[in-house]
């Protein structure tokens, strides 16, 4: 899917603090995420914090403010821009707004997500909160393709994380974070190699 020569391009979706976001530029930085680059940063919100570590590092991003705005039309600007920055690859990283079917459509196969828990279990918000309440003891985070309904895709990969006795929500979501850092770039590896296929709903290793 990618070569020394031309890279995959990320574009990297945001709506708050930017820690997943940050932790890719990182390895790609670092050359831990060979054949990658981040085409642009995206957020729907202009104060992220996302936007402002964007800026200090001189990754191209922009602002597309949804707020009141009909969401196919919002994503319409969302697919223009992304387009106009050749984005193979569309990675959520704390993206805090439902795609509409015409933006999945737009990227069938090519929009990633990170949640912080062991999907199925816990959708939807406060995944971390739900996970501490429920008592379960092996939390984590899961990597996987975005498709119509909700934190449901095809899971490319999981991370666990021990719930302590001494935890609380707070803390769980702390060591979660630290986890997903890890999953999030070893996820998009996987994607960039190209060397997968998608059977249903399971992704496989070729
Ligand atoms: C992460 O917990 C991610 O799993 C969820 O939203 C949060 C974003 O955090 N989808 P950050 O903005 O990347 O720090």
């Amino acid at each position: 899917m990618s070569t020394e020569a031309t890279p995959l391009r990320l574009g990297i979706l945001l709506s708050g603090r930017g820690s997943n976001f940050l932790a890719i530029a990182q390895s790609i930085r670092e050359r831990r995420l060979a054949g990658v680059e981040i085409a642009i940063v995206l957020s729907n919100v202009a104060e992220a914090a996302g936007i402002t570590a964007a800026v200090q590092l001189g990754v191209p991003c922009a602002v597309l403010v949804s707020k009141g705005r009909p969401r196919t039309e919002h994503d319409a600007d969302m697919i223009a821009t992304l387009r106009a920055h050749k984005v193979d690859l569309v990675c959520l990283a704390g993206y805090m707004r439902l795609l509409s079917p015409g933006f999945i459509a737009a990227f069938s196969n090519r929009i990633l997500n990170i949640h912080p828990s062991l999907l199925p279990a816990f959708p939807g918000l406060d995944a971390q909160q739900q996970t501490f309440e429920y008592g379960v003891k092996i939390a984590g985070c899961t990597v996987h393709f975005v498709d119509e309904h909700l934190d449901h895709g095809a899971i490319i990969l999981q991370r666990t994380v021990p719930v302590l006795d001494s935890d609380d929500a707070h803390s769980l979501a702390e060591r979660i974070l630290a986890e997903e850092h890890i999953a999030y770039t070893e996820a998009i590896a996987r994607v960039a190699s190209g060397e997968y296929e998608i059977q249903g709903r399971r992704y496989l290793k070729r």
